[in-house]
């Protein structure tokens, strides 16, 4: 939910911004912009859409020797996508950027307002740059005017700010929102996420809630949230970014389909022996005491979640909920201590799960987060956590993300079914080798591909869709329809097949589609009663499954697989690859979809 980058150096400062807001495009896409100071002068451009547009804007700017700069990269919250309410904001001698939401503005701004200030956006950010100016006014030293204006603060932030009034420096502040220090040769970086760092520095500093300071050519200072000075700790950034690119396919999301068979291999590798799994990362004295598991998640992950709860209960015999983070948050839940709290996310940063965690923790359970990203604020804040290993997500929709998600549910079952004693050696011996063969399962075939991106032409108009399915297949019917609606804007629903009876049967006509899950290992001819009263309504019906059903209009065949979970990933992939065609045909954006991000970091 919008990127931030920061410079200090000699090098090309434009050019060093802006190939660091592209890999920060994915967190947002509104609008972008960029300010640089250069000998005690701004330049300052802005504009909406994709970053493509500001770099058009900026082919003239050419600054050369030492400059500062910032650059923001826009998911609006407050305030349409304009140029007005694009970052970096302006004072009368300083530009800020920021990341996150200040949920006081408006009494901020009213305050400001009554001084004289003039707002030109409709933005929350704008306020930091005027009250930190207002403090100036008084107190003449900018790093003191910038701490009182942080004590005024309250929300989620990742601050930049530059100012004539010290133009050699950075200041920064985070608070529930991510930023990093890159340290460069000779030169300083600040980015949202460690991937626009990659090349240009070795170590990088990760920030932590609460902490503030400011950088200048020789000086990193960073300071606690009550303004104590802190050694901060160096920490080895990876070196290649080659497997954040393309690699000649035509989207990130397509690639990231076709790359689930390897990084499911590196979610295994090492976790498997012949009847036990391994996550060197846990304690068992995490699941002392513990009778139930609560998992807790936004979008995909979600989706993911409601899968596990079946797993969890069929193998490891322990209760199991599953919430939706932003319901979560407000319900005022009750949590007892022999719960273990689990929250999942393919970032770690979602505002919603993260403050979930936050919840739990206060209430006194205990904490494991399932995610992608290691020193991710939720790594970071939970008491145990388990990586996902899918490497670097760039497509707006996940896919790989979830696919090791549900790989390390699958693992975690069977962990707690061995600590648990509810699974024999035997049948775990029979599940670890399942698991083992995950990677085959879901290498994507020409022929399946190219059957999909056949059909795709059938389903790109029609009143709606719905994906159905029943167990674990009924969260995969969920996440079908979540992919399709992403990168389609098509209307789609998941449903549960046994529940169509009792109500959107009545939507069923020619133009109804219906995705229909059936795989053979698990509950098939209740599936498929379900999907005969579609078909005598005369919807449309796309059947997935290993054996031709004569009621379907179109079929998708995936392998023979002697286990459902198989089944599973198989039709994952098909589900992504339909969703992908449908959006190419469709002529939209398949990795940035319109008016999402791949990080929410607000609520
Ligand atoms: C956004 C993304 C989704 C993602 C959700 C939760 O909405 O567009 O793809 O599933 O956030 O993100 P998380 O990083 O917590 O898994």
């Amino acid at each position: 939910m919008c990127g931030i980058v920061g410079y200090i150096g000699k090098n090309s400062v434009k050019d060093i911004l802006l190939d660091g807001l592209s890999e920060l495009e994915y967190r947002g896409y509104d609008s972008a912009g960029i300010a640089v100071l250069q000998d005690s002068n701004f330049s300052i451009y802005k504009a909406v859409g994709k970053l493509e547009n500001l770099k058009n804007k900026t082919k003239e700017f050419h600054p050369k020797g030492f400059s500062i700069g910032i650059g923001h990269t826009r998911w609006a919250t407050h305030g349409k996508p304009t140029e007005l309410n694009a970052h970096p904001h302006i004072g009368e001698n300083s530009y800020v950027v920021h990341n996150g939401i200040i949920e006081n503005y408006q009494e901020l701004k009213q305050r400001l307002s009554t001084e004289g200030v003039h707002f030109l956006s409709q933005t929350d950010t704008e306020v930091i740059v005027h009250l930190f100016e207002s403090h100036l006014k008084r107190l003449k030293s900018p790093l003191e005017a910038f701490r009182a204006a942080l004590d005024e603060l309250h929300g989620a932030y990742a601050i930049l700010l530059i100012t004539k009034s010290a133009p050699d420096t950075i200041f920064f502040a985070k608070n529930g929102s991510p930023m990093l220090i890159g340290l460069g040769k000779d030169e300083k970086h600040f980015a949202s996420s460690d991937t626009p760092l990659i090349g240009l520095c070795k170590d990088v500093i990760y920030l932590y809630d609460g902490e503030n300071g400011y950088l200048t050519s020789d000086a990193i200072e960073v300071f606690s949230k009550s303004y104590e000075k802190i050694t901060p700790v160096h920490k080895a950034l990876p070196t290649s970014k080659l497997s954040a690119q393309k690699e000649g396919y035509r989207f990130f999301m397509e690639k990231e389909i076709y790359e689930q068979s390897q990084v499911i291999s590196d979610t295994l590798m090492g976790r498997l022996s012949k009847d036990t799994i391994l996550f060197e990362e846990l304690d068992e004295k995490l699941f002392e005491g513990i009778n139930e598991i609560k998992l807790c998640a936004c979008g995909t992950s979600y989706h993911s979640a409601l899968a596990a709860s079946y797993l969890f209960e069929r193998f490891a015999k322990i209760r199991c909920s599953v919430e939706i983070a932003s319901e979560f948050r407000y319900k005022e839940p009750m949590m007892s201590k022999d719960t273990l709290f689990v929250v999942i996310s393919q970032s770690g940063e979602t505002a919603d799960t993260l403050e979930t965690l936050k919840m739990a923790q206060a209430a006194g359970l205990k904490t494991l987060v399932i995610c992608n990203v290691d020193n991710s604020s939720m790594v970071r804040a939970a008491d145990a956590s388990i990586l996902t290993r899918a490497g670097i997500e760039k497509g707006v929709a996940s896919t790989k993300a979830f696919a090791t998600q549900m790989v390390v549910f699958w693992m975690l079952s069977l962990y707690l079914a061995k600590l648990r004693s509810s699974l024999t050696s035997a049948q775990l011996a029979e599940q670890i080798l399942l698991l083992r063969e995950i990677p085959a399962t879901v290498v994507v075939s020409d022929d399946l591909h190219e059957k999909i991106r056949r059909l795709s032409k059938r389903y790109l108009h029609g009143h709606g869709f719905f994906f159905i399915g029943r167990d674990v297949f009924y969260p995969l019917a969920l996440e079908g329809a979540l992919k399709l609606k992403e990168i389609s804007y098509l209307h789609a629903e998941g449903y549960p097949s046994g529940e169509m009876k009792h109500g959107p049967i009545a939507l069923a006509d020619p133009e109804l589609f219906t995705i229909a899950l059936m795989p053979v290992n698990l509950l098939y001819d209740k599936t498929k009663s379900n999907v005969e009263e579609l078909s005598a309504r005369d919807s449309t019906i796309c059947a997935i499954s290993a054996v031709a059903f004569d009621k379907a209009d179109d079929f998708i065949q995936i392998k023979e697989h002697k286990h459902y979970m198989h089944e599973f990933f198989e039709m994952m992939v098909v589900l992504q690859l339909f969703s992908l065609e449908i959006s190419v045909r469709l002529g939209n954006d398949v990795d940035m979809p319109r008016n999402l991000a791949k990080s929410v970091t607000v609520e």
